[in-house]
């Protein structure tokens, strides 16, 4: 047990046990390397440099994890406190082995400072990486050049582009950890230190060793082509994988010093650039958006151990996907047996090509699928926590089922629309109950896609809107709360795109260059990819067709999109796509019969057209309460749209990038009314 604990600042103690140190880092809530942490690691190793007492150092933190990085929030100020650098040179100089033992997450900062130390022990559940590639960084504490001498140069230009996470097994198999503990960490930890201490083991000095790098610069260069080539469209627009893949490239060829030199360079490079910047943002908005303003964080919560799913479609299969996953048992209500009957074997289907890509088992499938009880009667959902309508986007429809709700859920069952577009105050009042309804609106496909929009209704209770951004946590989402509008944060914003996409394509842009500029933005697909993705016929009838949008005329004509093959675009068996000659006649033909003088529009005027009426919209957004804050709108547009995450979300960008500025008088100059709030920022 530690004796003579005392405190070196706020948030470092040193202690002893005999003859080992214990240098203890207690920093809520992740431990991260902030001024007083470092402040603290330096007088702690300068107390034990100058007692010759001490034979061994380990280093543990308290709290639910070792130091999970650097303090980000500290990245872009004056800097302040000792230098990281420093610590680390003092603890791996030093002149008795320090320990560092390991629990929860060592990341970024707090791995190198792991690296820096002699040996490393950590619990079986711990794990490692260098997250920074997220952040738009790279490891700039020596991660690029101690790691790639410990896992190989291969395995380390995986960890560092993509931010991947290895367990305590893999660790220990590679050499990252010495040792697994059992039972008491520290204790362990100190057992560990004194057994070096008694064989007499070296100072292990990871920046010495280059006998596991892999190769040298000339063998390991095809390596580093291929990785290259078979990651060229993931890192696309992204600068920070290049740098990293640089790093590690100066640690397979550069002395251990000069390797340095090269991962400094790129990390200042990085960390004054705009889009560690913008990631940055992201990071702590994602964490924001969890947050309801004006409500106790500490509302107690209604449990949802059972739910209910009104629709087996495409959506409500999806949906209750994410629930059988996390092992919550989903009751599915279809009217029809052959349609119920589609919507389980598709789930399973979803689920059996997941074990066949080696991310579960069999058994897990069917556990999974145990979990799922099908019915074609509404009764069935007396018991449900938690119900999600997910029909089609008709209003009497929706109103009919709630109404039936009201009279089959239990009394605090939570009742939620998945409806991406309609008022939810009037979906609410076709019940007696309308505090207990909320829109959760998810995102297609919506197993996989991380944004949900919870619709707190004019009457939501505080705790039902609590519970559906808990609940959509619990199953892996981004909840990211909205004001009923029509379309919500996102879609209403996507609409405004929409309408100008659709107005370049009369005026003289073809729909191929408005793709183009948007992907090239950093778009995964442009409005009218994503149109022949989604079915041109999306609402739209034979029986009612009347011509007069250019959706229609396609429609008309029997181009349906990708599932037909021919839409803006035709397509080939492989999916290859060339701009639809027919498309591109209706679109002249319309064009010509409404009086439009066609010209060359440039890419420029595309983007802006695009993108500034959707900040404007984000701004009027803002302006009505819709959204929190702006920060929210960022996180729906980067996890539900595609928004490019480097360019931190559209208000972001307008801040930061395009100017605010601008775009208000870009949008004057299209004759659009400018909302306040663009104006006077946020
Ligand atoms: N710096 C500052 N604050 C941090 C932080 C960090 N590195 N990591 C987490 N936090 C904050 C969060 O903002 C959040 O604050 P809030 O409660 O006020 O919203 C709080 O700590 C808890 O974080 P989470 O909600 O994310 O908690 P989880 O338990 O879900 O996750 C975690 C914990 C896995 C550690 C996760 O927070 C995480 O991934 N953190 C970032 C890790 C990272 O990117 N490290 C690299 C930093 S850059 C670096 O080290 C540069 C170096 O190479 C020089």
């Amino acid at each position: 047990m530690p004796t003579d604990t005392i405190a070196i600042n706020n948030v470092v103690a040193l202690g002893r046990d005999g003859e080992i140190a214990i240098v203890t880092i207690d920093s809520p809530p992740v431990n991260a390397l902030s001024a007083d942490v470092r402040d603290g690691l330096a007088g702690a190793f300068a107390a034990i440099g100058s007692n010759a007492g001490v034979k061994a150092v380990v280093l543990v933190c308290a709290g639910r994890t070792f130091i999970a990085g650097a303090d980000i929030s500290e990245f872009g100020k004056a800097p302040r406190g000792a230098s990281l650098h420093a610590v680390m040179d003092n603890m791996e100089g030093g002149r008795v082995p320090v320990v560092a033992a390991i629990h929860g997450t060592a990341l970024g900062g707090g791995l190198e400072v792991a690296l820096t130390c002699h040996y490393r022990v950590s619990d079986a559940k711990a794990k490692f990486g260098l997250p920074e590639v997220k952040l738009g960084l790279l490891p700039g504490a020596g991660g690029t050049q101690r790691l790639p001498r410990i896992v190989g140069a291969k395995k380390a230009l995986e960890m560092v582009t993509s931010g991947a996470q290895m367990g305590a097994k893999d660790a220990l198999a590679s050499g990252l950890v010495d040792a697994i503990v059992d039972g008491d960490l520290t204790a362990g930890a100190v057992a560990f230190a004194r057994q070096v201490v008694a064989e007499g083991r070296p100072l292990k000095r990871v920046r010495d060793d280059n006998s596991r790098l892999g190769g040298d610069a000339a063998s390991l260069a095809p390596v580093f082509a291929a990785f290259r080539a078979a990651n060229a469209r993931a890192f696309k627009g992204f600068d920070a994988p290049e740098a990293n893949i640089k790093c590690i490239e100066a640690a397979v060829a550069l002395p251990f010093e000069d390797g340095m030199k090269v991962e400094r360079a790129e990390f200042i490079k990085l960390m004054g650039g705009l889009q560690s910047t913008a990631q940055r943002h992201v990071f702590f908005a994602e964490r924001q958006a969890a947050k309801i303003d004006g409500l106790d964080p500490k509302a107690e919560l209604l449990p949802v151990k059972s739910v209910g799913i009104i629709g087996a479609g495409t959506m409500g299969g999806g949906i209750a996907m994410n629930f059988l996953s996390v092992g919550i048992p989903v009751t599915i209500v279809e009217t029809k047996q052959d349609a119920l009957d589609r919507g389980v074997a598709t789930i399973r289907r979803n689920y059996e090509n997941s074990a066949k890509k080696g991310r579960f088992s069999m058994e897990e499938v069917e556990a999974r699928m145990a979990r799922l009880t099908p019915t074609l009667a509404l009764e069935d959902l007396g018991q449900a926590d938690l119900i999600i309508e997910a029909v089609f986007e008709n209003m009497d429809i929706k109103k009919q089922i709630f109404g039936r709700l009201d009279t089959i859920a239990k009394p605090g069952a939570i009742l939620a629309s998945n409806t991406s577009y309609l008022n939810v105050d009037e979906i609410a009042a076709s019940t007696s109950r309308p505090e207990s309804v909320v829109g959760m609106h998810f995102f297609s496909p919506a197993n996989v896609m991380r944004l949900l929009e919870v619709v707190r209704g004019a009457k939501t209770a505080p705790n039902v809107l609590a519970t559906a951004m808990a609940t959509g946590k619990a199953i892996g989402k981004i909840g990211v709360v909205s004001g009923v509008c029509h379309g919500f944060i996102g879609n209403r914003m996507l609409g405004a795109r929409q309408e100008q996409a659709n107005k370049l394509i009369l005026e003289g842009a073809r729909p191929a260059d408005v793709d183009r500029v948007l992907t090239e933005f950093g778009f995964p697909m442009g409005p009218f990819q994503m149109a022949d993705l989604a079915g041109l016929d999306i609402g739209w009838s034979a029986d009612t067709s009347k011509g007069v949008t250019v959706r229609d005329r396609l429609c008309e004509a029997g181009l349906r999109g990708q599932k037909n093959s021919h839409g803006f675009y035709d397509y080939d068996e492989a999916r290859n796509r060339t701009p639809s000659p027919v498309a591109e006649k209706i679109i002249l033909d319309y064009a010509a019969e409404k009086g439009i003088n066609r010209r060359e529009i440039d890419d420029a005027e595309i983007l802006e057209r695009c993108l500034y009426p959707m900040v404007n919209e984000g701004a009027k957004i803002l302006a009505e309460g819709m959204a929190q804050r702006a920060s929210d709108i960022d996180i729906v547009w980067i996890n539900g749209y595609g928004w490019p995450v480097y360019r931190g979300g559209p208000m972001f960008w307008a801040e930061h990038d395009a100017g605010r500025a601008r775009i208000a008088a870009s949008l004057e100059r299209m004759g659009m009314a400018v909302s306040p709030k663009l104006v006077e920022g946020w």
